[in-house]
């Protein structure tokens, strides 16, 4: 398949370019290369390539941030996916964005479907639910909602956490967060898949299983430390109410992913997925 994709040099871009390398023709797009707000150069972009499909990964994803820079999350996570997504309709190409967890509020006490209904707290949730909505509006586009992601390139959870813990003697980290972190690489794997089987509407995957920030955190120290990358580091437990920021977060965001993963196949769980990461990252030290 021929594929063109936004927001490249991303942690999901980037992974989706390797993913897809061999098997399809990627036409790769980095920010410095074209900006998605920017409608004629997506619409050239689109109708020159005659692309089978358009994937955008390419977001405002500074989820502090979007807090005061409303317009810029705003254009580029709310109306940009609505201009791809009518472009890719009147060229016939199915077109693929990605969404997130953020989206929901997480007050929920089981995972949440794909059809609940959105209710984020934060500004970034909103411009993501907003695009989402835009997205839908033209053609029949695919949505992967999909949550804390991370890999060995980029910075990330992952990546910033190996620093710390390579720099500090203890960290502390919330744990009454809970989610499912998703190898960036795995997401890559299931979207491709998902093209292929020509699926449409909202769909959830992440990798198996879920845990807090801190389990999250605590599996890379004993990972890590086990695997000689880092010395000790003590993780300390502490409440969102401990750790401030300008973005609330949702305390509970795990995704129903079980519709996708009867298309793609049931993931790894995630310290298995944490384990590949751990040795990508260490062929790169
Ligand atoms: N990271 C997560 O935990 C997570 C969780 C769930 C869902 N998602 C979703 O997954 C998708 C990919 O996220 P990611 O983690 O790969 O984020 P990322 O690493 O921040 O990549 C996003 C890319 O988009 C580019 N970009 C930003 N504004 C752009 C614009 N106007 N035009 C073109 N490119 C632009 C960025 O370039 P610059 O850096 O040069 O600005 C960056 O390369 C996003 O839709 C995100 O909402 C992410």
């Amino acid at each position: 398949m021929k594929i063109i994709l936004f927001g490249a040099a991303g942690l999901l871009g980037s992974a989706i370019s390797r993913a897809a390398s061999g098997d399809h023709e990627i036409i790769a797009f980095t920010h410095a290369d074209l900006d998605i707000c920017d409608s004629a150069a997506i619409d050239d972009a689109i109708r020159s390539n005659a692309p089978h499909a358009v994937i955008n990964c390419a977001a405002y994803t500074a989820v502090d941030a979007a807090e005061t820079d409303l317009e810029m999350a705003h254009s580029t996570n709310a109306e940009a996916p609505g201009k791809i997504s009518e472009i890719c309709a009147q060229s016939g190409c199915t077109f693929v964005h990605i969404s997130t967890d953020y989206v929901f509020g997480g007050t929920a006490e089981r995972p949440y479907p794909a059809n609940a209904s959105a209710d984020p707290i934060n500004a970034y949730g909103r411009t993501k639910r907003d695009g989402e909505v835009a997205a839908l509006a033209h053609g029949n586009p695919l949505i992967v909602r999909s949550s804390w992601l991370y890999g060995a390139e980029h910075g990330n959870f992952l990546t910033r956490m190996l620093e710390l813990m390579r720099e500090q003697d203890e960290l502390k980290v919330v744990d009454d967060q809970f989610g499912v972190p998703t190898h960036a690489n795995s997401l890559a794997n299931a979207i491709l898949i998902l093209i292929g089987e020509t699926a449409q509407g909202i769909h959830h995957f992440t990798d198996s299983g879920k845990t807090s920030w801190f389990g999250f955190a605590s599996a890379i120290e004993t990972k890590a430390r086990k695997m000689g990358l880092i010395g000790g580091c003590k993780i300390t437990p502490i409440a969102t109410r401990d750790y401030p920021t300008a973005a609330a977060r949702p305390l509970y965001s795990v995704l129903d992913c079980s519709p996708t993963w009867a298309i793609t196949g049931t993931p790894k769980a995630w310290e298995t997925e944490l384990d590949s990461a751990l040795k990508i990252w260490e062929t790169k030290q």
